[in-house]
């Protein structure tokens, strides 16, 4: 098979058959594919698409490109959540503890930040001591006994999907459906998931800005999903504005942990609660949602999700005291705040310039080498909706002796959009799909 005659192939808009798509994605982890080649493939899938069966086939490829992990010894359904990645976003933390505290499991293999938007691993890094990198006895034993982990993945964990995940990120290649339901599902498959609950982010500052590309999304990963033996379903969720109040890696933590204690933003907190509850009916831990929901706000509001939280974060190394001694979460010992230039109303906020704001302070990667300082970030305390007085702070920057601190300002401030009148608040869950939906 020739490599220039497959990406003018699908440069022209054809179908890849399974030997082919085989034999590009075999070659770019032997290296008979240059890089460059596999990027051109990328970008010429990204403007022409994938056919459902072609997608489904590169999904297949990359999940088994590596080992899958065999969790048939552990009773019951594991069930996983899978957000297609915001700002603020994290809501894993809070989540997998809390489900897993609700009897359910949920083998939860994570990624890191991916553009302008966070990752599960990095804000997990930012507790003392935690080990993502867990052999498949250990991640088997603990989900056995815990109910829940959270890892990353390691080489032989869906190497196809690890390798195109970071030159994606480069290319300006992440923004493909298929691309993401492929990357997406291939790890939610080989991690021994059987349901998988997904949050479909949608807004300025997911990777689908519109209604109608989220739910195309959506449709496509319960599509894939279903044929690769999940059960799935999916809420398309609201960001046009960072979840919750913080973002930042250790900031995010600490809001876990207001969350855990029952408190926390209200929005932080309803959507775990929404997310979780689908995860339960789907691993028949529940009857219905409305009964799920109220389990759940129960297991936050008595301290037995935080309790499952130390146990799980002592389970994987790290240090459960942080949760009564929050000094073991250093934050960077430089504040400046953004005031609002006028009174008025919160109109809209760029969410994307908000967590290119937050990468710059360090918080994130620029490029791909950058080592991340976990204790700079953002408190994002107004709302679109809210109603503001003139100079009142709208965002407090945690920054590291002034890096990235001009450049960070200067994004919040054309971010945050004053204007007058009322403004309506914005829903959290915009509409939820299963395999029924047309
Ligand atoms: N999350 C993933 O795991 N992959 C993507 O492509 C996008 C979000």
């Amino acid at each position: 098979m020739n490599i220039p005659e497959l990406i003018r192939k699908k440069r022209e808009g054809d179908s890849l058959s399974e030997e082919e798509l085989r034999f590009l994605i075999g070659g770019f982890l032997s290296g008979a594919v240059e890089p460059y080649q596999m990027s051109a493939f990328l970008m010429a899938v990204f403007f022409r698409g994938l056919e459902p069966a072609e997608a489904a086939t590169l999904t297949k490829i990359m999940m088994t490109s590596g080992r899958c992990y065999d969790l048939s010894s552990i009773p019951g359904t594991k069930v996983d959540k899978h957000s297609t990645g915001g700002v603020g976003d994290k809501v894993s933390l809070v989540l997998a503890p809390l489900v897993a505290a609700a009897g359910a499991v949920d083998p939860m293999v994570s990624g890191r930040a991916l553009g302008h938007t966070g990752g599960t691993l990095d804000k997990l890094d930012a507790i003392p001591g935690y080990r993502w990198d867990l052999t498949e006895e250990q991640f088997i034993q603990q989900l056995g006994k815990v109910g829940c982990s959270i890892i990353g993945q390691t080489d032989d964990f869906v190497p196809a999907d690890k390798r195109l995940y970071a030159m994606r990120d480069v290319t300006a290649t992440v923004e493909s459906i298929q691309l993401i339901c492929a990357s997406i599902l291939s790890k939610k498959a080989a991690s021994g998931a059987n349901a998988l609950v997904m949050d479909v982010k949608c807004g300025s500052g997911a990777f689908m800005s519109s209604e109608q590309d989220a739910r195309a999304l959506a449709k496509q990963l319960i599509a894939i999903g279903t044929e690769l033996g999940m059960s799935v379903s999916a809420l398309i969720t609201q960001m046009n504005q960072p979840l919750g109040v913080t973002v930042g890696n250790t900031l995010e933590v600490l809001e876990v942990l207001d969350v855990l204690e029952g408190g926390g933003p209200s929005d932080t907190r309803d959507i775990t609660v929404e997310l979780g509850a689908e995860m339960l009916v789907l691993a028949r831990l529940a009857d219905s949602v409305p009964q799920a929901r109220k389990r759940l706000e129960g297991l936050l509001d008595d301290g037995s999700a935080m309790a499952k939280f130390q146990e799980w974060i002592a389970a994987q190394g790290g240090n459960p005291r942080i949760v009564d001694d929050r000094s073991l979460l250093a934050l960077a010992p430089d504040r400046d705040h953004l005031r609002a230039s006028r009174a008025g109303t919160i109109v809209s906020m760029n969410t994307r310039q908000i967590g290119v704001a937050a990468n710059v302070l360090g918080a994130g990667r620029v490029v791909q080498s950058d080592v991340l300082d976990h204790a700079v970030g953002l408190e994002v305390h107004r709302r679109v909706g809210d109603e503001v007085a003139a100079g009142e702070v709208l965002v407090t920057i945690h920054h590291r002796g002034g890096r990235g601190l001009d450049a960070a300002r200067r994004l919040l401030e054309n971010a945050i959009v004053l204007g007058e009148g009322r403004v309506a608040p914005l829903p959290l869950v915009l509409e939820r799909l299963d395999k029924n939906t047309r």
